[in-house]
């Protein structure tokens, strides 16, 4: 269990803290709420004081003998400020501390992550982005704000990502510190393929596989709030988009191929910096698709369905590969009598011809659709590094940090 304090200024977005405040509870975390005096004017302190069952206030004259204003920032192993306004955001960086949130991010040791919601306009005004980088350059983590509808008819970039989004980010931060959402990956535009490809065989039938897609939504999360442009190329996935990300939805490996190379830039598009090959691509699919629902009584008793190879969209893209461009692959191993997992995975390396391999062990078959994971990314140079056990947020920090040093400068 960690001391999260949770900061909320003034926006609408405040609702959204609720939500938030019971993730981090529900993850068996110690929530402190402080929220601004404008805050309480979108959420009362009575809905925050009953989700977290810790006293919530909003000013250094309540509790004074407790000297909250300096223990509560002291004790956090985590601060997150969601929504973080315009105000919030200029007040925290010229170091301000007129209320019990702003006392309190001065006296914080650990982490802060300051989670945006504004206008559009108050995002994009040169004061408001010299704050975000006043912040940055002491070692805060600022996200992006998730591009949307906001208040009233305006949409744009200003929106608070979903809580769920913030959560699995905040918990990244919890454990590899802030670091772990630098914005190494800014201006940077990377392409990730998700989920499992499904091949038809008639009308309502598919040859498939178990892949949920969840490794590749965190790699997705955790690239935008590193900064980067990034495009989800997701086969057969319901999850929701995560924020600053644009999803490219494909069913079959034909499909995902066309995706992946569109996006990749050799159709002229701009040129990818990173692709990333998450997806469970099936190997083959069957020769034909019958047009009509195949009865079992139609034909007989079948013996066999005949299946025909599809390419290797990896391998492609290797090929393809432009100048400075990082092409990761992705292998699910088993050791057998011949090899252990790592030979194997390195000689798919070697055969592939890719960048870097994320190697998973799924021995014990502990990976499909389970939220923690742990990953070796092998390099062709030889290096190797072995990132988990952890939540896949976290694993994907430790991946893209693996990517970004291999990065040629912008
Ligand atoms: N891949 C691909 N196109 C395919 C099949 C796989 O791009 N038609 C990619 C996957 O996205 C992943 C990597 O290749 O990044 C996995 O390698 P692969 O050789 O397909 O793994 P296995 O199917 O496990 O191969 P093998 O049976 O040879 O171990």
């Amino acid at each position: 269990m960690s001391r999260i304090v949770l900061g909320v200024s003034g926006g609408v977005a405040a609702y959204k803290a609720a939500l938030l405040l019971r993730a981090f509870t529900e993850a068996g975390h110690d929530v402190r709420v402080v929220p601004t005096p404008a805050a309480l004017h979108f959420v009362g302190a009575a809905t925050f004081e009953a989700l977290s069952g810790n006293p919530v206030t909003t000013d250094v004259w309540s509790d004074v003998d407790e000297v909250a204003h300096v223990r509560i920032g002291q004790t956090a192993d985590l601060v997150v400020v969601a929504p973080a306004t315009a105000d919030l955001l200029a007040r925290a960086a010229t170091g301000r501390a007129d209320d019990l949130l702003t006392a309190t991010l001065l006296t914080a040791h650990c982490p802060v992550v300051f989670v945006p919601a504004m206008h559009t306009e108050m995002w994009l005004h040169p004061a408001t982005q010299d704050n975000v980088a006043t912040l940055r350059r002491r070692g805060a983590v600022v996200l992006p704000p998730a591009v949307g509808r906001l208040t009233g008819p305006d949409s744009g970039p200003g929106r608070l990502p979903e809580p769920a989004d913030v959560a699995a980010l905040a918990a990244v931060v919890l454990e590899s510190g802030a670091a772990a959402l630098a914005q190494d990956l800014a201006g940077r535009r990377v392409v990730i393929s998700a989920g499992g490809t499904r091949e038809p065989l008639d009308p309502v039938r598919y040859l498939g596989n178990r892949s949920s897609g969840k490794q590749g939504w965190a790699l997705a999360r955790v690239a935008a709030a590193r900064g980067a442009d990034v495009v989800l190329v997701a086969a057969n996935v319901e999850l929701p988009a995560p924020f600053g990300v644009r999803v490219v939805p494909v069913g079959t490996a034909e499909e995902l191929r066309t995706a992946m190379h569109a996006e990749a830039g050799s159709g002229g598009g701009a040129m990818a910096d990173v692709l990333v090959m998450s997806a469970a691509v099936a190997d083959f699919r069957p020769a034909s698709v019958a047009g009509a629902k195949m009865k079992k009584d139609s034909a007989g008793e079948p013996d066999s369905v005949p299946l025909v190879r599809n390419a290797d969209v990896l391998a492609e893209l290797v090929a393809g590969r432009r100048p400075g461009q990082l092409v990761v692959g992705f292998a699910a191993e088993t050791g057998d009598a011949e090899a252990d997992v790592l030979t194997h995975a390195r000689a798919k390396l070697t055969r592939k011809g890719c960048d870097l391999l994320v190697v998973n062990d799924v021995s014990a078959g502990q990976v499909f659709g389970k939220e923690d994971n742990s990953v070796v990314v092998l390099a062709a140079d030889g290096a190797a590094d072995e990132i988990g056990p952890g939540p896949k947020d976290l694993i994907a920090a430790g991946i893209w940090t693996t990517i970004a040093a291999r990065l040629t400068p912008a």
